[in-house]
Order: C-alpha cells, then sequence, then structure tokens
C-alpha cells in the first residue's frame, strides 16, 4: 500500500442471527463410589456427607478412562444425536481444569480424535468453565466464525484429590458433557453474565502454584486446596444476583424458566440459591450432585442430561445455567435446552 492510499475495508463475516444448542452427549465413569466407601478412606458418616452436601455416591475415573476417553465418548454421543460428523464441527472448545497438559492441549488431541479440521482450544475457568465456553461458542456462531462448535467438559477431580483431606475428597467426581452449538434463527443462548473474584483466589486452588513451579520454588504432584466456608459464603451471597442478571439480560422472568440447572458443587448451595432467586416450585432444580458429586467443569453438561433424561424438563424448555468456583469466577446464562439428546448409558 503506497503513502496516501486509502486502506482497504476489512471485510467481516456475516453471523448468524442467533445460536442454540443442537445436541447433548455425556460420560459418566463406570466406577460408582458410595459414602461407605468413602468413610473407608476418612473418619465421616454417610449422614454427615449427605446432610452438608446432598452427595449420596459419585463416579470415579478408572485408569483407561482418561481426560480423552471421556471427552471423546460425550462427544460422539453429542455428534451422533445432532446427525453431524467430527468433520462439521469448525471448532473445539474444550474446558477443564485437570488436563495438565500445556501444549498440545486436550482439545488439540480431542479435534483429531473426531476428525474435525476446524481450530481447537482448551479454556480453564475451573467449576465455572461450561458456561464461559458456551458463550464463547455462542459469540463464535453469531460472529461468523464457525457454524457449528463442539463444546465439552470434562474433568478427573480425582487426579487432584487428596484422599486424606476430609474437608475436599469426598466433594469431587468425574466426568464429560459435551454440546454442539450451531446457528438457529431463534436465539437458543442468552447474554452471558460472567465474572472474576481473583482477590479471593486462595479460598480454591491447586498447589504448588504454577507461579511457584516456574520460579522452581516448589514440586511436587498437584493437589486441590478449599477453604470450604469461604467458598461456601461467596457461593450463597453472590450467585442469587449473578442468576438474576442472566435472566434479566435474557428478558426471561424466573416463573417462566421450566429448569434451573446451576453447578453442581453442593445441594445446601442450589437450595439456598432457589430461595434467595425465589424461584417458584414449578421450576425443576437439578440435582445430579448426589449421584455424580462436583465434577466441576462438567456438572452442568452432566445435570442437563440428567433433568432430561429423568423426563422433569424437555428439549428446547428454558433452563438457567450458573457455574461458578475456583477462581473465583463465575458465567450464567438462560438457554433452550438441547434439542437431542443421548442419555447415559
Ligand atoms: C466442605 C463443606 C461441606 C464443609 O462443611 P462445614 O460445615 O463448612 O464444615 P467445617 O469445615 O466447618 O467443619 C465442621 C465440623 O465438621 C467436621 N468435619 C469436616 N469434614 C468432615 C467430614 N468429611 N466428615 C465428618 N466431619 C467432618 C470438622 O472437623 C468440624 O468439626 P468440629 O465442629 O468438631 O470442629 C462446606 O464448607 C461446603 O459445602 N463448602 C462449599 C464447598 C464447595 O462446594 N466447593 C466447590 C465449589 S465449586
Amino acid at each position: 500500500m503506497s503513502a496516501g492510499e486509502a486502506r482497504p475495508e476489512i471485510r467481516i463475516a456475516p453471523g448468524a442471527a442467533g445460536s442454540t444448542l443442537l445436541s447433548l452427549g455425556v460420560y459418566r465413569p463406570s466406577r460408582v463410589v458410595d459414602n461407605a466407601e468413602i468413610c473407608t478412606m476418612i473418619d465421616s458418616t454417610d449422614e454427615w456427607i449427605q446432610q452438608r452436601s446432598g452427595i449420596r455416591e459419585r463416579r470415579w475415573a478408572g485408569p483407561d478412562e482418561s481426560l480423552l476417553v471421556m471427552a471423546e465418548h460425550a462427544s460422539r454421543q453429542a455428534l451422533g444425536a445432532a446427525g453431524l460428523q467430527g468433520s462439521d464441527i469448525d471448532l473445539v472448545l474444550l474446558t477443564t481444569m485437570t488436563s495438565f497438559s500445556t501444549t498440545p492441549t486436550a482439545a488439540n488431541l480431542l479435534q483429531a480424535a473426531i476428525g474435525s479440521q476446524g481450530g481447537a482450544l482448551e479454556m480453564n475457568s475451573a467449576c465455572a468453565g461450561f458456561p464461559y465456553a458456551l458463550a464463547v461458542a455462542d459469540q463464535a456462531v453469531r460472529g461468523g466464525s464457525a457454524r457449528h462448535v463442539l463444546v465439552v467438559g470434562v474433568e478427573r477431580m480425582t487426579d487432584l484429590l487428596d484422599l486424606s483431606d476430609r474437608g475436599t475428597m469426598f466433594l469431587f467426581g468425574d466426568g464429560a458433557g459435551a454440546v454442539v452449538v450451531g446457528p438457529s434463527d431463534s436465539p437458543g443462548i442468552g447474554p452471558v453474565a460472567w465474572g472474576s473474584w481473583g482477590e479471593q483466589a486462595e479460598a480454591l486452588d491447586v498447589a504448588p502454584l504454577l507461579g511457584d513451579v516456574v520460579r522452581g520454588e516448589a514440586t511436587g504432584d498437584p493437589v486441590l486446596r478449599m477453604k470450604g466456608q469461604s467458598v461456601f459464603r461467596w457461593a450463597v451471597t453472590e450467585m442469587p444476583r449473578v442468576g438474576q442478571q442472566a435472566l434479566d439480560a435474557a428478558g426471561v422472568k424466573g416463573e417462566q424458566l421450566a429448569a434451573f440447572v446451576p453447578h453442581q458443587a453442593n445441594t445446601r448451595i442450589i437450595d439456598a440459591m432457589v430461595k434467595a432467586m425465589a424461584l417458584p416450585p414449578e421450576v425443576v432444580v437439578a440435582d445430579d450432585v448426589r449421584w455424580t458429586g462436583n465434577t466441576s467443569a462438567a456438572s452442568i453438561p452432566l445435570a442437563m442430561e440428567h433433568v432430561l433424561r429423568d423426563g422433569k424438563a424437555a428439549p428446547g424448555d428454558l433452563a438457567l445455567l450458573v457455574g461458578f468456583g475456583g477462581g473465583l469466577s463465575h458465567a450464567a446464562q438462560v438457554v433452550a435446552l438441547p434439542a437431542a439428546y443421548a442419555p447415559a448409558p
């Protein structure tokens, strides 16, 4: 370009009017760990665990159930339910806090495994990862940079657990959930309400911290640490406001929802949110945590599958998703539940 010549206009891609969840697939590890088994590892009781968390059992992945195996299984279920192939996927967004690989990312490996020729991006926003990734997928489809986005939340939380820590080890489980996001004339994903509370980072972290490792000040296996009461207080005081923000942004009232599908951390947190948001009893409240534990980024798609499988809500019904956890971070949006889904075996 010579001096004085007008800068050529950058052409931008035309996007879709809206985006929607075309389909859902999940993977639940085969090993069920009930509270009786947990109590062989820590000094606790089934009654205490259920009273404090609602959890009766959780799924723990075996050595053959790697992050990639679980993510690929859930993805193939979602692709099949949508009638699509891996080659139809323009972008793979994989969200996890347990991949432990800076490069290649689990997203790269998943993109190759399903035969997509598209982009691949791993995102980590801990337990808030799924609604964060969904927001990016929605914007990619509406912005014209992708037609079909595969969004996968997958975790092996057991790789992070200190099995002697009775404040954390009974809470978490493993699994994967995947959705295909595609174009729609009628929007099926509402505006995201997202935020970060980095000043409270110490409430939930993984030690040794990466900065310490990089500076050579710490080594050792990564272990999850949590100040349970701090996380609890934050979630019950701030997350109802975040849920309301997502409802307001979508122009939807609580009583117009069919389902509330928050991150499955703990039934006490979920019950407090329902109460503070004054959601009417007709709104189905997902409680998959009772059988699955807290699976971090995988928990919202797993909980959507449970609600649909039970027939408590139907594909296309409106649901409020609220993800929250480590960071501390949160993200929430109103969605139409996936149009098609493959129930877990
Ligand atoms: C983890 C959690 C269930 C612990 O419950 P709590 O009421 O805060 O428990 P505390 O740590 O205050 O301990 C209370 C008592 O229970 C005991 N206790 C702790 N863990 C126990 C266990 N697994 N079994 C039995 N007793 C236990 C403590 O020793 C303490 O006993 P004391 O009163 O005699 O000293 C709760 O803090 C919580 O749900 N936090 C949110 C965690 C979460 O969801 N995080 C993920 C967000 S993504």
